[in-house]
């Protein structure tokens, strides 16, 4: 079922069962990337074919690479190593993806072929300095708006020198862009991490069978290795899996089971932070797919209670904080999040966008530039409407608030659920979400 402009939720109800999402969006992205400049065959399984990723194999297939789509997220590509990438034709149109246009940022730099990469308007908005300076300490030429916004315009140059690179902003995008640059650079790359982000992408170099070293906050890699083809499975998306761990968790009895999620301890600060909120979570058939660790998590519902959310917990929680401010507004007491200024930068403003819609739904709640005070309350939400900004998990958080307000809850501008998420309303109805497009 696709998902127009505007969702409609009933009020009230219970989440009840078992269920999959689709595949994690960051770790399929790299499999696409990666499978695309190894040497060989390689074959995905679990693939994400959500707008994002759609984004990034299209870009290849514009490329030169042959990419077939078996159907279900099941996909071969045909690698013939980096050096066999082709100009693209035309500007590559990235949509609506942050995760595309950086750590493609990276790959290219070092292409010695002239690449453009724009995006819809809400990319056309995103810093991309925090790339493109780097990349340029390594010898990249890359040329964007004057504020450092895309369209990025990647310029044959010298080949790139290896850098040692302190982060100034926590982010696996920018460390995955140096290091992926890094694999074209003359000596070893080095990324110094001072709060680890998601590590997907050291974990499926190794997996190409490229060496990389992590110890202590540092991430080295040496150029000039090639990838060696290979078979990924990808584990679902705890960040898609997030709305309903949290819808489940805030309503008293209800009981959901999501399968085959990926629990890699770099993405599962939500888990941390709902049990901190008082929420009833196991973790059973622990398991891992090829590199990454896999888990099916059940939620029973609970009351919750607001909690002073850790620094340290940001970003492994970066993109659950929509589905988790909707949690705090209906728990009981107050919820303070800082040093997360990182969710002004997202798809939309995430602390504005979601204070905008709490307040409408009649949630009292202050902001400041790095985070959100909510005051929760154990009535839940007012009906209203709510405007998702074109942000996909803005969009998600407040269809899952729908369960504990006192009448319907509509919410415009939601189309972009697909670029992560295609299938969350069949899900969301599944088990017992009341909700509508019109
Ligand atoms: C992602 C990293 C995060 C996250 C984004 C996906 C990735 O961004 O918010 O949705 O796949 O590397 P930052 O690294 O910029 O925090």
């Amino acid at each position: 079922m696709s998902i127009g402009g505007f969702l409609k939720v009933e009020p009230g109800g219970r989440l009840n069962g078992v269920l999959k999402v689709p595949g994690d969006k960051s770790i399929s992205h790299r499999a696409v990337m990666l499978g695309s400049i190894a040497d060989g065959r390689t074959q995905i399984a679990g693939c994400l074919m959500g707008e994002d990723v759609c984004s990034t194999i299209a870009a290849f297939r514009a490329m030169g690479v042959v990419i077939e789509d078996h159907g279900e997220g099941r996909l071969s590509i045909e690698g013939r190593g980096f050096g066999a990438l082709r100009a693209p034709s035309g500007p590559l149109d990235m949509g609506n993806s942050g995760t595309s246009i950086r750590l493609l940022a990276g790959l290219f730099a070092g292409g010695g072929m002239p690449v453009t990469m724009t995006g819809d308007r809400s990319l056309r908005a995103r810093p991309m300095r925090r790339v493109t300076d780097p990349l340029g300490l390594m010898g990249a030429r890359i040329d964007t708006q004057h504020d450092g916004t895309p369209p990025l315009s990647i310029l044959p140059g010298p080949k790139l020198h290896a850098i040692r690179y302190k982060l100034p902003v926590a982010s696996a995008q920018v460390k995955s862009a140096i290091l992926l640059a890094g694999l074209h650079a003359d000596g070893q790359t080095c990324v110094v991490e001072p709060t680890p982000t998601r590590d997907h992408s050291e974990r499926m170099l190794s997996a190409f069978g490229v060496n990389v070293g992590v110890s202590a906050g540092e991430i080295r890699i040496d150029g000039g290795q090639r990838l060696t083809a290979t078979d990924i499975v990808v584990p679902g998306d705890i960040s898609s899996a997030a709305f309903f761990l949290v819808g489940a968790a805030m309503v008293e009895g209800s009981q959901v089971t999501v399968e085959n999620i990926g629990v890699n301890p770099t993405r599962t600060g939500v888990i941390e932070i709902l049990r901190q909120m008082g929420a009833n979570i196991t973790l059973t058939n622990e398991r891992s797919t090829g590199s990454e660790p896999v888990a099916d998590i059940m939620v029973r519902g609970n009351k919750l209670v607001g909690v002073d959310i850790s620094p340290d917990l940001v970003p492994s929680a970066i993109d659950e904080f929509p589905a988790l401010f909707i949690a705090a507004a209906c728990a009981e007491g107050v919820t303070r999040l800082s040093e997360a200024g990182e969710l002004r930068h997202k798809e939309s403003d995430r602390i504005d966008a979601m204070a905008r819609g709490l307040q409408g739904l009649g949630v009292r709640l202050s902001t400041n530039e790095d985070g959100i005070e909510i005051f929760g309350n154990e009535r839940g939400f007012d009906a209203g409407r709510v405007d998702a900004e074109g942000d996909h998990r803005v969009a998600m958080a407040f269809a899952i608030a729908g369960l504990r307000a006192s009448g319907p809850v509509e919410i415009a501008n939601c189309a972009a659920i697909a670029t992560s998420f295609p299938g969350f309303l069949g899900c969301a109805q599944q088990i017992g979400l009341n909700i509508s497009t019109h």
